[in-house]
């Protein structure tokens, strides 16, 4: 490892920067040595709660039973809004930059307390009670935050499912959860494109009898099709409601929300997150991994419809008093110096994004960069997919002026908030490596066998001691919780994904080990891409897997064989790639699509995806043993007409 470039804590951050080394080994080594002493501690500093708990924590990671805090009481949004009233009620909350570089507002707590009332009012106006399911469906606006802040009021549990997905997402994932009530906006923005969300919910409405509410946001005042039993104006009637709300006061281990993410497997699961625990470990993790300081401007790219939004743009800051920054645009538009340019805007101190989108700006040159002072920058994070160092220099000798430290944080849906990271005042830095973990976390590194490595070491990344983010269960599946992260080593919790350890404990994520595919940063499951693909008349089998792709990190190559007498085209093509649009989402549509007359399947029927992958990724010289297939012969095929080479 001695080539490995290392960047030490810069004096000049350590000084202001809330924890030295020192501090994160004494903390740590607690946190490891006497969790419920650590935990205990925390939360008393960082929430309000309203009743104190009886444990702090009851876990038993072999029955998949995970609980926190137990009988204490608290509200998150309370926690997120009221309680910097006393004396923040002025400080600005939230910034948001519309996708129009022209159009831009801030709300204040006090703001955001009048606005989350009037929409938990509005909510309670239609029947929603503590515990429903309401679903969010909305764009870049600060009324998703509000949505979202309203539902944890009066203890309702929030689904949001991101913007980009079709209305056939929409659909099966308000049906999976029993959601009676959808938030949604006439239409979004992005990149100057519009987006049509209410004519999405109308069409995913049509396949859920049980929705009595749709509220809709006015945004860009579109013409939609309105249902006058159902459809409720937002503006209109949360002017008419008070702009006081008394807060539900819930069970620390109540549900907070469901998001739904990929599996290798089937369709998408529905995480649920519950309240104590949740916030807790937003909160921390927010204040320790971005060195939360008062008057920081915080910026997290990410789109509320994933985890990342829900944890590091609204909860985790917000509980923190922060002012956190809500972008609608997308990074290239108007042009590819717009993240520089909001960074200016608004004098952003911390910025925290996806490696695709770094990957996608260094290609257009640096004069973008630099047309922007960032001399209010002082901390740059990552997330959601390994980081090559080749971005990572760029981001931290051309965006960060070689002055920021780089924060590469690993974590899930499924872990609620950053497990593996360094932090900024602490930690010397890798590029590449999600460095160590954070409070509380204790990987470990499994072999085939299901046996602990020690030292320097590849394998499966698992965690073995909860920590209070954690997710409880899959929503209505318990046994599907149990099966995909605690049946293949006992004890623990598996990741899903591969890591090294070096010679100095520094993690490097090297993966997922299943059949997920992170494109963009996008979670994909390969099985619900295949379903969508063998959904046309044509199409007698699909397998996708992922290649290597040199800015979405992932693309999604699909080997599809047709129905005998059915003649392959450039327009079936086309409409395959329409069809998997038209299910999931533009996010998935395939990068690939090769004809394939046959698939390699063992004799048993299995068909052998590592192959499929080396082709893929163009790795011909290493393909294994294929003299188990049912019939060899069809690789010969399959690598003569390979896309990538
Ligand atoms: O494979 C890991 C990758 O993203 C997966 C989790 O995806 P999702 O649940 O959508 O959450 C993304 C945002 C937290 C992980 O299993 N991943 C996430 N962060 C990193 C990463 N891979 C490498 N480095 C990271 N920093």
């Amino acid at each position: 490892m001695s080539d490995v470039k290392t960047y030490p804590v810069k004096t000049e951050f350590q000084s202001q920067a809330l924890i030295d080394n020192k501090t994160y080994q004494t903390m740590y080594q607690a946190s490891i040595d006497n969790p419920e002493q650590f935990w205990a501690e925390q939360a008393e500093k960082l929430i309000h709660w309203d009743q104190k708990w009886q444990s702090v924590m009851d876990v038993d990671y072999r029955e998949a039973k995970i609980s926190w805090f137990n009988g204490a009481k608290l509200n998150v949004c309370y926690n997120c809004v009221d309680r910097h009233l006393e004396n923040n009620a002025d400080k600005t909350a939230i910034i948001w930059e519309g996708d129009d570089p022209e159009i831009s507002e801030s709300i204040t707590y006090r703001e955001l307390h009048e606005k989350v009332c009037r929409f938990a009012n509005l909510l309670k106006a239609r029947g929603v009670k503590k515990g429903d399911r309401v679903c969010i469906y909305m764009p870049m606006i600060p009324e998703v935050g509000y949505a979202m802040l309203a539902c944890a009021r009066i203890g309702a549990v929030h689904s949001v499912v991101f913007g980009g997905f079709s209305p056939e997402s929409l659909k099966s994932r308000i049906l999976d959860s029993d959601c009676k009530v959808v938030i949604t906006a006439d239409e979004g923005l992005r990149g100057g494109k519009k987006v049509p969300l209410k004519d999405n919910t109308d069409t995913a409405l049509k396949h859920c009898p049980d929705v009595h509410t749709v509220i809709v946001v006015k945004y860009t005042h579109a013409k939609i099709n309105w249902t006058p039993e159902r459809d409720v104006d937002y503006q209109q009637q949360a002017a008419t409601l008070s702009s006081e709300c008394p807060v539900e006061i819930m069970d620390a281990e109540d549900p907070l929300f469901i998001l739904y993410t990929s599996g290798s497997t089937g369709k998408p699961k529905g995480v649920l997150h519950t309240c104590g625990g949740y916030i807790l470990y937003a909160a921390i993790t927010h204040k320790y991994v971005f060195d939360h300081h008062d008057n920081d401007v915080y910026w997290c790219t990410a789109d509320a419809g994933w985890i990342t939004g829900h944890s590091y743009i609204f909860y985790g800051p917000l509980a923190n008093g922060a002012t956190t920054l809500v972008f609608e645009g997308v990074p290239t538009y108007p042009d590819a110096g717009r993240f520089w340019q909001v960074i200016d805007k608004h004098k952003v101190n911390t910025f925290y994004t996806a490696p695709t989108a770094i990957r996608a700006l260094m290609g257009q040159g640096e004069q973008f960069v630099k047309q922007a002072s960032r001399s209010s920058l002082r901390l740059l994070g990552t997330v959601g997919e390994p980081i090559n160092p080749e971005a990572w220099e760029w981001y931290y000798h051309t965006v960060g002026d070689e002055r920021c430290p780089i924060v590469d944080t690993w974590w899930q849906t499924e872990t609620g908030g950053i497990l593996l990271t360094p932090l900024p005042g602490a930690t010397d830095l890798k590029p590449g490596s999600a460095t160590r973990p954070f409070f509380g976390i204790k990987p470990a590194l499994m072999d085939a066998d299901g046996n602990e490595l020690e030292g320097e070491a590849s394998g499966a990344l698992v965690m073995s001691q909860s920590w209070p983010g954690q997710m409880r269960t899959v929503y209505g599946d318990h046994q599907r919780f149990i099966d995909t992260y605690f049946s293949q080593y006992k004890g623990y919790y598996f990741s899903g994904d591969g890591a090294r350890r070096d010679a100095d404990g520094y993690y490097w994520i090297t993966g997922r080990m299943d059949d997920v595919l992170n494109v963009s940063g996008h979670r994909l499951g390969t099985a619900e891409i295949e379903s969508a693909l063998v959904l046309h008349e044509d199409v007698a089998e699909a397998a996708v897997v992922g290649y290597p792709h040199d800015i979405k990190g992932q693309g999604v190559y699909a080997y599809v064989t047709l129905m005998s007498g059915q003649s392959p085209s450039d327009e079936l093509k086309q409409t395959l790639t329409k069809l998997v649009s038209q299910e999931i989402g533009a996010i998935a549509k395939p990068d690939v699509i090769q004809w394939a007359p046959g698939l390699p399947k063992t004799r048993s029927g299995k068909i052998m995806r590592r192959i499929l992958r080396k082709i893929a990724s163009n790795e011909l010289d290493n393909l294994g043993d294929t003299s188990t297939l049912a019939d060899p012969s069809v690789v010969d095929d399959l690598i003569e007409n390979r896309a990538n080479r």
